[in-house]
């Protein structure tokens, strides 16, 4: 991979890399082309496969996380992808490994309050994925919307050499964000899982008619509509400033909501504009 982006580093062609944890849905396919249309015909689109074991915490689903590989290779072939690196733990993190990257202040909010060690596993890895692949450009979600404001920073406090663009989330027809968890949701949680996106519709309505709602009445709205969903248990729901990620006394329009669920054995995330 290393040699390879030193000769398109030598070439001068535009780099663009989409770096991904695999089970290709619409949502990563979404972001492929993305990175094609920023790439132009003569550019180099990379999708980056690897389930990076260091941003999952020990009790979290590293094992029932989904992979398949020769799947993944029919959808990049078919998006006309020009390289698909999937390195393996070894490639990644040669034993004794002892540096990481820790971006401090908007890890420790939202994911990072619920799962502590699990930016500082995306910065170190997405660091080390720019450090090889080398692009000029990173498409991001918008799904992860805390992911993308962190690598952000961190490409900001450490000058690297790359421009960070963002994704619209793409969802199912009942408004759940396409997510590789989805799959290991059973028939009846998947149904209930809609509650996610209920949720986020439910308090945008909330403060387009009040303008201004503080952040105890619009959590009061987002439980009513968990009644509908008594599987799903309700990790946080946050509503934030979407450049700083601080939470706000009072939610206008503009600001953003997020909230993470717990299923049985599946945590998903979602987040919105209001
Ligand atoms: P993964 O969950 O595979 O997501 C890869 C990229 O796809 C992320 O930028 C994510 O925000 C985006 N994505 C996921 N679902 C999406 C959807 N429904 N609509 C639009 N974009 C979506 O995020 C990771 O992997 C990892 O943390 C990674 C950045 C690869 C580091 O390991």
């Amino acid at each position: 991979m290393q040699r390879l982006a030193a000769q398109w580093q030598r070439s001068g062609c535009r780099v663009v890399l989409v770096p991904t944890m695999g089970s290709l849905h619409e949502g990563h396919r979404s972001l492929i082309r993305r990175a094609r249309r920023k790439a132009g015909a003569d550019g180099i689109v990379v999708v980056s496969i690897y389930v990076n074991p260091t941003q999952f915490g020990v009790n979290e689903d590293f094992d029932a996380y989904p992979r398949d590989l020769r799947r993944d290779l029919t959808a990049c072939r078919a998006e006309g992808v020009d390289v698909v690196f999937a390195p393996s733990d070894a490639d990644m993190y040669p034993f004794g490994n002892s540096t990481h990257v820790q971006e401090e202040a908007l890890s420790i909010l939202m994911e990072g309050a619920s799962r502590p060690t699990h930016f500082r596993g995306v910065t170190t890895v997405v660091a080390k994925l720019f450090n090889l692949v080398r692009p000029d450009w990173a498409v991001f979600g918008a799904k992860d919307w805390q992911q993308a404001a962190v690598i952000r920073r961190m490409v900001r406090d450490l000058n690297q050499p790359v421009k960070i663009d963002i994704a619209p989330t793409v969802r199912e027809s009942d408004g759940l964000a396409m997510s590789s968890r989805n799959v290991n949701l059973t028939p009846d949680e998947r149904v209930q899982a809609g509650v996610l996106h209920r949720a986020l519709k439910r308090a945008r309505e909330e403060v387009r008619v009040r303008r201004a709602v503080t952040p105890a009445a619009l959590r009061a709205v987002v439980l009513q509509c968990f009644q509908s969903a008594p599987a799903a248990r309700l990790d946080y729901v946050e509503f934030f400033d979407p450049g700083s990620l601080q939470p706000v006394r009072k939610v206008t329009p503009g600001m953003h909501m997020a909230l993470a669920v717990r299923f049985s054995r599946t945590r998903l995330i979602d987040n919105g504009r209001l």
